[in-house]
């Protein structure tokens, strides 16, 4: 791995035409690696090594922060994580500086695991995190910043007071993990939820403090869920249902990540009583005909954050490699985080929608548009003028013949397997229709997000599938079929399809952002250049694309700070004006 990345690097150099150093800013190792297709172009990855969830996202004095779990040894996952850290002006471009926090104490030999930022009364940001002692056993730990006057929050401090939660027996000690956010409560004690499992049923341990040091573990759990084992990162915070709810004007919503479900973060919402700690969830984890969850494919370990500058809350997630091992040994790396993302409540108030933050238009270079136009069954289009590799796609379908579509027993069917089963390769009668995307010329390989109409009862049905059985001509790459429901009327609105598109990673969303389906693909034929985008319709009735539009994606900038140089001396003016135009 070493030598295949020292000579990416050393190839980045010839073409720049100059060192791999500039000054305080180390180049060529953060930039895309040339003659690596998988390598993304405007989603978040550090120059190498292998990275998992995000941690601790936060803004902060006009700056964001994202520290997130990293092995610095290596781009295959170990338990001695640190937490590396990186800021950015805008989501978009980033710098990354030293890590944060490092396996360095008994109570975190093995691991400084994650946990969330608490900002406390005075703008002072605190770190909540858990450790891995040398028996692997767990407990929460504090740390804080070693200079509140450095903008930048460089160097971390753990508090001498460490571990400051450890599990009572009741809890096994490999079982106790992810501290969220904490939040206070009318009685001004703060409050934290750890996730944990408690007789195989998954539990938010909840905390309370006065001085976040001194944490007393309460009677009740926040909330728990025999219908799930362990959770890891919980995270808890409010959405406004303004105008939705009757009365309340604050939902808040409960997210678990599900190791044993395969790696799955699903939510539940309900009604939270700050006075009493009493959360009444509207239905159970996987118990609502929905089956929410921030992402059908893809997406794990995530972690939102209050972004107080503009009133929003961003949500960022793991997105890993479905690749083979040996394969992340050859790239030098493995994972990255999603798009961010802002959550909100959706229409109907019976689930969060998610969209991509609105910064990232300012990628969007090359526009193609598309506009009323008839897709009969059978047909695919090329939508060309743009960057098919690294792209944002925004299309919206009309469908003029519902009535024809099949019946199914929604209640009974699992969306996945009747996703799996229905391919984009077998006709319907209303669907498939959607994208096919990174797909080669000749359609070998391709990697469809399609929809299919069906109904159940008085009312219609809509399938998202993300379709992946004909991505890649490679072999040990894993190539699942997703699916799921969205909960839009085709009867009365139009089908929405969005779809980030970047190299070895497909974020879509559907139906404005109610259903999520996440990707990673490794194509062989359909790279770079060599890969074109299709709108599709394989159903027998035709669909009307009332608006396509499609960009061509710039490349975000990431560089290295390098802590014992000045940051900007000999530093690209364009660089800096991108990285610094708020400074
Ligand atoms: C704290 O950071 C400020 C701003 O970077 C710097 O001027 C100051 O010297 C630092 N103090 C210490 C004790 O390092
Ligand atoms: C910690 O907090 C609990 C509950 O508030 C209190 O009873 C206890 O005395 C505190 N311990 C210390 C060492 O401050
Ligand atoms: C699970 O919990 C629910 C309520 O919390 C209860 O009604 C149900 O009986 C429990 N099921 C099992 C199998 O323990
Ligand atoms: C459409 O269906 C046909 C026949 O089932 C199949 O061969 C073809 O691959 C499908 N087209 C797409 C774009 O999936």
């Amino acid at each position: 791995m070493r030598t295949s990345f020292i000579s990416a690097l050393g190839l980045y150099a010839v073409l720049i035409g100059c060192g791999v150093f500039f000054g305080g800013v180390e180049f060529g190792d953060s930039t895309p690696m040339k003659g690596q297709p998988y390598r993304t172009a405007y989603h978040f990855q550090p120059p190498k090594n292998c990275i998992n969830d995000p941690n601790g996202p936060m803004y902060y004095k006009g700056i964001y922060h994202l520290f997130y779990q990293y092995n610095p040894n290596g781009p295959l996952w170990n338990m001695k994580t640190t937490w590396a850290h990186s800021i950015s002006y805008d989501l978009i471009n980033w710098v990354h500086l030293d890590h944060a926090l490092n396996p360095t104490h008994p109570y975190d030999i093995n691991g400084c695991w994650s946990g969330s930022i608490t900002i406390l009364p005075g703008d002072k940001p605190a770190i909540l995190y858990t450790g891995k002692d040398r028996e692997t056993h767990e407990s929460q730990n504090l740390a804080i910043p070693k200079n509140l006057s450095d903008p930048l929050l460089i160097e971390w401090v753990k508090s001498a007071h460490n571990p400051i939660m450890t599990p009572a027996d009741d809890i096994g000690p490999l079982f106790f993990r992810d501290p969220t956010t904490a939040w206070q409560g009318p009685d001004k004690r703060w409050r934290v939820i750890i996730g944990s499992q408690i007789n195989g049923h998954g539990t938010a341990i909840l905390y309370t403090s006065e001085d976040f040091v001194n944490w007393t573990r309460s009677e009740s759990p926040l909330y728990s869920s025999n219908r799930t084992g362990m959770w890891e990162c919980p995270d808890f915070y409010p959405v406004s249902v303004k105008g939705i709810g009757k009365g309340r004007e604050t939902k808040y919503v409960l997210k678990a990540s599900l190791p044993g479900f395969n790696l799955q973060d699903h939510y539940v919402m309900g009604n939270y009583d700050p006075q009493t700690d009493i959360y009444v969830v509207d239905a159970d984890f996987m118990d609502s005909a929905l089956q929410l969850r921030y992402d059908y494919g893809r997406f794990y370990g995530s972690k939102s954050f209050l972004d107080s500058g503009k009133d929003r809350r961003v949500l960022w997630g793991w997105i890993e490699e479905t690749d083979s091992k040996s394969a992340d040994i050859e790239k030098g790396w493995s994972g990255l985080q999603s798009f961010p993302r802002t959550v909100s409540i959706s229409k109907s108030g019976k689930q969060l929608t998610q969209w991509p933050i609105k910064e990232i238009e300012k990628l969007r270079s090359e526009e193609v548009n598309i506009h009323d136009t008839e897709l009969e069954g059978g047909s695919v289009l090329e939508v060309v003028g743009i960057t098919a590799s690294q792209a944002d796609v925004e299309v919206s379908f009309v469908l003029p013949n519902i009535e024809e579509a099949e019946m199914i027993e929604q209640n009974l069917v699992d969306p996945q397997l009747l996703c799996s089963k229905n391919q984009a390769s077998v006709k319907g009668l209303v669907g498939p229709f959607g994208l096919l995307v990174l797909a080669s010329k000749d359609l070998t390989e391709q990697t469809a997000i399609f929809f299919r109409i069906f109904r159940s009862h008085s009312k219609y049905v809509v399938l998202m599938c993300g379709d992946q059985s004909r991505s890649s001509l490679t072999y040990d790459v894993e190539k699942t079929t997703y699916g799921a429901f969205v909960d839009v009327d085709p009867a009365s609105e139009t089908i929405s399809l969005r779809s980030l598109i970047d190299h070895s990673i497909v974020e879509s969303f559907g139906g404005g952002g109610v259903t999520c389906i996440t990707g990673r693909v490794y194509p062989k034929l359909a790279i770079d250049n060599e890969a074109h985008l299709y709108v599709f319709n394989n159903g027998t009735q035709s669909v009307k694309i009332s608006k396509l539009s499609a960009w061509s994606m710039k490349e975000a900038q990431f560089v290295q700070y390098r802590n014992e140089e000045n940051l900007f001396s000999n530093y690209d003016e364009q660089q800096r004006k991108i990285l610094f135009e708020n400074f």
